[in-house]
């Protein structure tokens, strides 16, 4: 082990016991861990209620990078410091403290992240008074940080964590006469993002959790194919595949609607460019549309979160934009 990863072992077991203290619980009198030797390889032990294994995997995650450019702002710091979590606290001047951190233990272990948790229910940009259970916690950062309105001068873009929206079907741009499908047994998860993604602290998905709750019986996982060809190219992919299509069709169709334009979120706002690279201004209709692609593609799970809700929203999208019907299956919710 070299010296940087034994400081980091310090430091995390330092914030380990400081959370402990926190906490309240009397800490056993406990010799200090073990300074680092010169020269050999050491033994890590870990000293009784010190869980170091859980900082190392809390390691892994994204939540132990420090992202200083949201972090450094107001309006920002709130889900991207977690001790200015802990302390709800909005803008980095008000902190007590010369120094940024991340998504850290305190984010979900002290002040108002286990408060949230333990009463489960989150008011989300475009839904109100959501049960979440302990997952609650985790929308509080991980939504879209603004409802959708066609008519918006700004041309906002969803956040790049629309996890809850989506999951909670609430995230999508509303088009008139058109109601999005959504796919219950993931929006009502126990525990919602705890359900399928709290196994270790690295936040990964673990698979196992979609048999234990006795809805998927056979294996599955994120090569088991499509039930159906949903973005209509002839062939039945994964889940996955299927839904990369469908983001590859309504992304071709606006940039046909743009002349061969593009757009791109640039600053919390969609941002339409024509083909010489100038920016347009582009009528609700096609801002609309490019706010669900946006969505779809920043919730991260290429449509896993909310199934019936992803391929509608693309699939109307599409349709909307085009005026053509839309080539691909429709999702049918059992
Ligand atoms: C409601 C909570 C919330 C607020 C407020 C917020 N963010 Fe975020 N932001 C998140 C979350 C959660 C992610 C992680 C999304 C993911 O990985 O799926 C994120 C991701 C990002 C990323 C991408 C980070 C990367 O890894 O590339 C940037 C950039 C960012 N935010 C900038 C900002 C800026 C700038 C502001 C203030 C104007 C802001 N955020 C305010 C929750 C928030
Ligand atoms: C993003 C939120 C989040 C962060 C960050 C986080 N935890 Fe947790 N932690 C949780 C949740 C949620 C649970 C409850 C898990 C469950 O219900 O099984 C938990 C459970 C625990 C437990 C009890 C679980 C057990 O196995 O006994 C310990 C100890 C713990 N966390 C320590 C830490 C430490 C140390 C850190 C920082 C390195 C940390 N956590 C960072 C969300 C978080
Ligand atoms: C205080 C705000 C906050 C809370 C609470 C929070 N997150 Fe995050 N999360 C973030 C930010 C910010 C990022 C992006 C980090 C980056 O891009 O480097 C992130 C990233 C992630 C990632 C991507 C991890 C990776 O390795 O790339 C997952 C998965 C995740 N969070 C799940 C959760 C779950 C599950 C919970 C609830 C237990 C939760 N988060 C609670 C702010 C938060
Ligand atoms: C039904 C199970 C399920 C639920 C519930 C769930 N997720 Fe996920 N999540 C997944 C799957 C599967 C993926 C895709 C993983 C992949 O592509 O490797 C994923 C991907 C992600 C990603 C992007 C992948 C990454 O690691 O960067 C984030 C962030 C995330 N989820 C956060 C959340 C949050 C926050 C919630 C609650 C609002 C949530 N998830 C609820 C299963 C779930």
């Amino acid at each position: 082990m070299n010296r940087r990863s034994w400081s980091l072992v310090i430091m995390s077991a330092l914030l380990v016991l400081s959370l402990t203290l926190a906490g309240g619980c009397a800490p056993e009198e406990e010799p200090p861990p073990p300074p680092p030797p010169v020269d050999d390889e050491p033994e890590v032990e870990e000293p009784d209620g010190l869980r170091l294994a859980i900082v190392e995997e809390w390691l892994e995650s994204g939540h132990a990078n420090v992202l200083p450019f949201p972090a450094g702002r107001e309006g920002c710091v709130l889900c991207h410091d977690g001790g200015a979590f802990a302390q709800e606290i909005d803008d980095p001047a008000a902190l007590d403290r010369e120094f940024l951190v991340s998504i850290d233990c305190r984010a979900c272990h002290v002040g108002v992240g286990p408060e949230i948790a333990a009463a489960g229910v989150v008011d989300l940009p475009a839904t109100d008074n959501v049960q979440a259970g302990s997952g609650a916690l985790c929308m509080s950062c991980h939504n879209a940080r603004r409802a959708p309105d066609p008519a918006d001068d700004g041309r906002a873009a969803p956040h790049y964590s629309a996890q809850a929206d989506v999951l909670t079907a609430s995230g999508g741009m509303p088009f008139e006469g058109i109601e999005y499908a959504s796919s219950e047994p993931h929006e009502t998860f126990i525990d919602t993002c705890l359900g399928c993604h709290i196994e270790t602290h690295a936040f990964h998905v673990s698979y196992g959790s979609c048999q234990a709750a006795e809805c998927h019986t056979t294996d599955i996982d994120l090569d088991t194919p499509a039930e159906a060809d949903y973005d209509g190219d002839g062939e039945v992919g994964s889940f996955q595949q299927e839904v990369e299509g469908l983001l590859a069709m309504l992304e071709d169709a606006l940039v046909d609607e743009l002349d061969g334009g593009s757009f791109a979120v640039e600053a919390g706002a969609i941002s339409f460019l024509d083909a010489a690279g100038d920016p347009i201004e582009v009528d609700d209709r096609v801002y609309a549309a490019a706010y669900n692609h946006v969505l779809a593609a920043a919730d991260g799970s290429l449509g896993i979160h909310n199934p019936a809700f992803v391929i509608s929203i693309l699939q109307e999208s599409f349709s909307w934009l085009t005026g053509e019907e839309h080539p691909g299956e429709p999702y049918v919710v059992e």
